[in-house]
Formats: C-alpha cells, sequence, structure tokens
C-alpha cells in the first residue's frame, strides 16, 4: 500500500495513544506461566503482541479475546504443551526471543520461526546464554531463526552480567530462570526498560550504578490484571510532529511513562519541547499520563550515549527532530539500531537524505546538519518495510510544501494499526 502524505499547516487534537507493545506482549506470556486467571484490559491489537497470543494458543494455553480485552487461563510454569506447528514469530523480536526464554526454560520441544526480517536478525545473543543456563536451543548457523528447542537434563544457576543493553536479553535470561531451581541473576549495567521486573515482581537489588536482578522457580509468577498503558514510543511520534509544526497543540492521553522508557521526553525539552505531562497515575505497576505538546522552536544536541538503551525505539524519529533543530545534532553509541527490523541508522540516513536533508553516517551514529526552517523535499520515501520507518518518514513528510508517498505503508500495523487514521484526523 502506498500512503499519501499531504502537507500539513495545522496539527490540533486529541489521540488516545495505542496500547503499549512491550507491555502487551509481556503481560500475555506471563499471565500464561501463571497459576492463576488474568484478565488484561487495552491489549494491543497490533500484529506482533497479536504473534505472541497465537504463539501462547499453540502451546496450549486457553486464552478468550473479547475486543482489546484479553482473558487468559494461567498454564502454569508446567502447563505448556508441545505445538503441533513451529511457533510463528511473525515480525516480532520480543515475541521471539521472550517466548524463546519460556519455552528453552520449560524445555518444550518446539521450533520459533518468524519473517525474512526476523530471520535475519541476530539470536545469537539468547542463544548462549540460554544454553550456558542448560537450556537446548539450536539457531540456523547457530545465530538466526528458526530455533529449534529441545528438552533439557535440568537447569543450573547462573551470574549473568549482560553484555549489551537489552530487556529483551536480559528477559529472556530471567523468564529461563524461573525454571531453575538455583537462582539466575542478570547484572545490568546500563538501565534498559524494566517491565520484566515490575509485571514479575521480580527482586532486584542496586549494583554498583546498575541492579542485579533474579529469579528461580521458587518465585510466585502473579496474575496480569491491569489495563495496559498507552505506547510511549507511539506517542513520540506525536511528541515530534507536535513540537515541529507551527500551529500545533496536541493531547496525548493515557501515555506510559514509565522512567526507563522516556528519554525522548527529556531529550526532547532539553532541546526546547514544551511538553506538559498531566493527570499521572499508575496503572497496575506501570504510572501513566496525559502528555500535552505544542508548536516550539528546537536547538541541537550532542546526545549523551548513555541515554541511547532508554530511547532506542524513539531514535528514527528524534532524528526527524534534530533536522528542525538549529545547528549540529548528534548520535553516537548507537550501533544496536543496526539490529531492528531493519538497519534503522541506514534506513534513517537515506531518508533523510531523500528528503534533502545534511546527515553524515556513522558506524554507531549519525549526525544531523538543522534548520529551524528546514523544509522538506517531497518524496516517494522506502518504508523498509519496517513500521518505524515508516511513521518517522510520514512525520518528515507532513512539513514538505508538496504530497508524499511512504511505500509499503501497511507495516505501520506491526505497531499501531491507527496510525494513518490518527494522522489524518489531527492535521489540517
Ligand atoms: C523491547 C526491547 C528493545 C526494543 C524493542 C522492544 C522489549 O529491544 O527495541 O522494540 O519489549 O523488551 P532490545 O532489547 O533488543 O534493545
Amino acid at each position: 500500500m502506498i500512503q499519501y502524505i499531504k502537507p500539513v499547516k495545522v496539527q490540533t487534537g486529541t489521540i488516545v495513544t495505542p496500547p503499549d507493545k512491550s507491555i502487551s506482549h509481556r503481560s500475555a506470556m506471563f499471565a500464561a506461566i501463571s497459576d492463576e486467571k488474568s484478565l488484561i484490559h487495552n491489549y494491543s491489537p497490533a500484529a506482533d503482541p497479536q504473534s505472541t497470543l497465537s504463539c501462547l494458543k499453540q502451546l496450549g494455553v486457553k486464552i478468550e479475546v473479547n475486543g482489546t480485552g484479553v482473558q487468559i487461563y494461567g498454564a502454569g510454569r508446567d502447563g505448556l504443551r508441545i505445538p503441533e506447528m513451529p511457533l510463528d514469530c511473525g515480525n516480532s523480536g520480543t515475541t521471539m526471543r521472550l517466548l524463546g526464554g519460556i519455552v528453552g526454560g520449560a524445555g518444550i520441544r518446539c521450533e520459533l520461526i518468524g519473517d525474512a526480517s526476523l530471520s535475519a536478525r541476530t539470536m545469537k545473543r539468547i542463544i548462549d546464554p540460554l544454553n550456558k543456563l542448560g537450556c537446548r536451543i539450536k539457531g540456523k548457523n547457530g545465530d538466526y531463526a528458526p530455533l529449534h528447542v529441545s528438552p533439557h537434563d535440568g537447569l543450573n544457576g547462573m551470574r549473568y552480567p549482560l553484555p549489551i543493553a537489552s530487556a529483551q536479553l536480559k528477559s529472556a535470561v530471567l523468564l529461563a530462570g524461573l525454571f531453575s531451581d538455583e537462582p539466575v541473576e542478570v547484572i545490568e549495567h546500563v538501565l534498559s526498560r524494566d517491565h520484566t521486573e515490575r509485571l514479575l515482581n521480580l527482586k532486584s537489588e542496586n549494583f554498583g550504578n546498575g541492579k542485579i536482578i533474579s529469579s528461580s522457580s521458587s518465585h510466585v509468577i502473579p496474575s496480569q490484571n491491569y489495563t495496559v498503558p498507552g505506547d510511549f514510543s507511539a506517542a513520540a511520534f506525536w511528541l515530534v510532529s507536535g513540537t515541529i509544526h507551527q500551529n500545533a497543540s496536541l493531547l496525548l492521553k493515557h501515555t506510559g511513562i514509565n522512567p526507563s522508557r522516556i528519554a525522548a521526553l527529556r531529550i526532547l525539552e532539553e532541546m526546547g519541547a514544551s511538553i506538559h505531562v498531566e493527570n499521572s497515575k499508575m496503572e497496575g505497576k506501570e504510572p501513566v499520563a496525559d502528555l500535552r505538546v505544542e508548536s516550539a522552536e528546537l536547538s541541537s544536541i550532542d546526545l549523551d550515549p548513555a541515554f541511547i538503551p532508554n530511547c532506542i525505539d524513539e531514535l528514527p524519529v528524534l532524528m526527524v527532530a534534530m533536522c528542525f533543530a538549529e545547528g549540529t545534532s548528534k548520535i553516537t553509541g548507537a550501533e544496536e539500531l543496526r539490529h531492528k527490523e531493519t538497519d534503522r541508522l541506514s534506513a534513517m540516513a537515506e531518508i533523510l537524505t531523500l528528503a534533502g536533508a545534511s546527515v553524515e553516517l556513522e558506524k554507531d551514529g549519525i549526525t544531523i546538519h538543522g534548520k529551524r526552517n528546514f523544509k522538506p523535499k517531497a518524496a516517494l520515501f522506502p518504508s523498509y518495510h519496517d513500521h518505524r520507518m515508516a511513521m518517522a518518514a510520514a512525520i518528515l513528510a507532513t512539513k514538505s510544501l508538496k504530497k508524499s508517498e511512504i511505500l509499503d505503508a501497511e507495516c505501520t500495523a506491526i505497531s499501531y494499526p491507527d496510525f494513518w487514521s490518527h494522522l489524518d484526523q489531527i492535521s489540517s
């Protein structure tokens, strides 16, 4: 599908931020291995979290869906069944990596498969530590999906310092740890999103500047009864859009503001954005709020690499903001972007260049020479079949003086099925 993007003059209105992808995946997986029944409200209808639900059903978990309400009858740690068909994780890295930890830990004979993009993403980062724990997982060429999981002879304990700041890796090890009689500890020096620890009530203590988080088979897996907060990573597109458009005022309701996710908010504020956090409250274990954003003049920023794990999914749209920020902005220490649904560093450099921005691509980042009055050239933008590339290109294109096109625009359904209608609803 080609999506046409018309120039936008005014952007106003209210958007209810769509349900969080990371929390949706986790709520379903954790409910599935709990001993109790869970009722999850506002479960994401996006393709990735739906892949998680269908994999869990194949593992024998009873799930009833009623709109965005999902009732899950926990099968318990020992209740998962050997699936008859490969578990299709689609485009979802979180499904493959977290579920890999669960089926690997439970020793369920199965195969995890994914689409072309997921099959090209490294899985060695989870295969190696999980096998060290005693799991039996084999990847294609030792690294890629399909992953073949076999029963194991028991898991050992482990103290594992994370070699990369990745919540998916951290979660995979901790989830497998739930099947080990010995303590499994993960040492995290750079803190990544902490939904797994929060939603499972895992024990964590400070360790130097980081944390040590532990799990084991004696940990009680809680039921998951709450409303999934809105996805800050989806809201980030509107935070940037509302900032760079001159006549803009947007209210983003019910947005998750977990501190491990919102570095982009702080970064935009440091660049000069006007964002107000209103009506903060807790939704289960997670904080939510309404975010109000208004037009603002931005200045460039030299991003502190320490922020990267807490804005990894927002970096593409932050690069769009940097094109409109006066001066030279720099992102470094973001090599992980090359391992996402596509190589997001190269893809964004191409998208920004197509629009006429002045950028230099580096091995682990990008330099962007921005101007407040930057007028992007209208173009035919590739999406690389990557939802966040399509949405970032769209926000950029709304600032052009002529109509642009986004190729394979249906990929936004991976995380945000209503993105195009929301863009239409707030733009004139
Ligand atoms: C996610 C973690 C991040 C993020 C992804 C979702 C999660 O990946 O990019 O979209 O839900 O744990 P990494 O753990 O690979 O950084």
